[in-house]
């Protein structure tokens, strides 16, 4: 048995998922937010520590700015109508990105869900918001190089530039989804994706279930995790 502590999603497939169902792109992004909350419950059901959802990257500041703004006000529909489930399911919520370019109204609901909910124990619920793996590479090499001019850091290993990642408190990400279809990482968790699974598939984000979920992890159950090891299954 693999663990799978750590379950990544890049939840693609919104404006697809609208263009097929003859709906405007905001459509599939409500529809996503309704699939999000049912797979978060499903997960913290399988007791799965933690999921990683990208939500928006850095690069998504590039589409319209109605399609942006209708992002930006996604946390106050999703949190104002399950924050109560979140707590029943004592789901604990975090956030990963540069904050300071997110609106103040949008941060000031996820602030207060990730208050709400920060004695929690059971799924974090991750959201990339405004994230990208090269900012966060950036973002923490200075900081480090801070810390070293201020004598705080005299030594850079990779144990302690973990430390200054956005994903510092969270396990090692052990299986990354992608809805989709497409074969790219899009600059998520670059770092932390270095040795996880990867699984991409055709089912557009808006049609994903709990049974695509399951047949996802019974995929992952096939696979031989070798970490640069010797496989020990096999005899040559
Ligand atoms: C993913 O769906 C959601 C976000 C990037 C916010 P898309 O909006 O990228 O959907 P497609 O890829 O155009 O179908
Ligand atoms: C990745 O999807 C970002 C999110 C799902 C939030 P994109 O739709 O932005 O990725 P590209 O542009 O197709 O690579
Ligand atoms: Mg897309």
């Amino acid at each position: 048995m693999n663990t799978l502590n750590h379950l990544a999603i890049i939840m693609d497939g919104n404006g697809r998922w609208a263009k097929t169902n003859k709906l405007p792109r905001t459509a599939g992004h409500y529809k996503g937010v309704e699939v999000l909350r049912s797979i978060t419950i499903y997960a913290n059901s399988l007791g799965i520590r933690c999921l990683t959802v990208y939500a928006f990257s850095t690069e998504n500041w590039k589409r319209s700015e109605d399609e942006v703004n209708y992002i930006m006000s996604l946390p106050k529909i999703f949190f104002a109508s399950y924050i109560k489930e979140l707590m029943e399911n004592n789901v604990k919520v975090m956030i990963i990105g540069d904050r300071d370019k997110i609106p103040s109204e949008t941060m000031r609901v996820i602030n207060d869900a990730i208050e709400t909910t920060k004695n929690n124990t059971g799924l974090i619920l991750n959201f990339a918001f405004n994230y990208g793996g090269r900012d966060e590479i950036v973002h923490a090499a200075k900081a480090f190089a801070k810390d070293y001019v201020e004598g705080i850091r005299t030594e850079l290993d990779e144990d302690s530039f973990k430390e200054y990642l956005y994903t510092k408190d969270l396990p090692e990400v052990d299986l990354l989804i992608r809805t989709g279809s497409e074969m790219r990482l899009s600059n998520f968790l670059l770092y932390q994706l270095a040795y996880s699974e990867l699984i991409v598939i055709d089912t557009l984000w808006p049609d994903f279930n709990s049974n695509v979920l399951d047949q996802c992890i019974a995929e992952y159950q096939k696979r031989k995790r070798n970490f640069g090891g010797r496989n020990e299954t096999e005899s040559h």
